[in-house]
């Protein structure tokens, strides 16, 4: 299998945590309560702009010569990873702020990967990698952003002094 580079291995993981997105915003879906519904129509946007990456992702590299393989291989790793995290942090909880919860740190997860795909890919001169994160970059702020308000307004609806059941 061809070697990757660093700047290549961190498409990869992009790539991967793009599709683990994508299963998370459904496992957070199943996680709304019937008052909580007006929440679906965010996640999902998150869910389609994450398969929008993904398949960007898998478009540059498709064109990486010979580097196609290695680069979806080591995605599929990635995103194993990153859908078993969620799986052990979510097991046993069904409120939808557990939910947004998890979301919140997935999404910081994301932007911070991008963030580093970006230092990268200036430092290489590379355009179109540093095209692909301009264009990913403040949708995963935005991401980030959402998950967190939606956590907060989740949260003022609770009531604090109400038994943890
Ligand atoms: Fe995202």
């Amino acid at each position: 299998m061809a070697e990757l580079t660093k700047l290549e291995s961190k498409l990869a993981e992009v790539l991967g945590l793009s599709m683990a997105a994508q299963g998370a915003t459904d496992k957070v879906r199943g996680m709304l309560d019937d008052d909580e519904a007006e929440h679906a129509e965010t996640l999902e946007r998150m869910k389609q702009e994450a398969a929008e990456t993904e398949e960007r992702c898998v478009g540059l590299a498709d064109d990486l010569d010979g580097k196609k393989t290695a680069i979806l291989e080591s995605a599929r790793e990635t995103k194993g990873e990153a859908t078993e995290m969620m799986e052990t942090y979510l097991e046993g909880e069904d409120e939808a702020l557990d939910g947004f919860e998890f979301l919140t740190m997935a999404e910081a997860g994301e932007v911070g990967h991008w963030s580093i795909v970006q230092a990268m890919s200036e430092k290489a001169g590379d355009t179109r990698f540093r095209e692909l994160a301009e264009w990913a970059l403040p949708i995963q702020r935005r991401h980030f952003d959402q998950a967190l308000e939606t956590s907060l307004e989740i949260a003022r609806e609770e009531d604090p002094n109400e038994v943890e059941s």
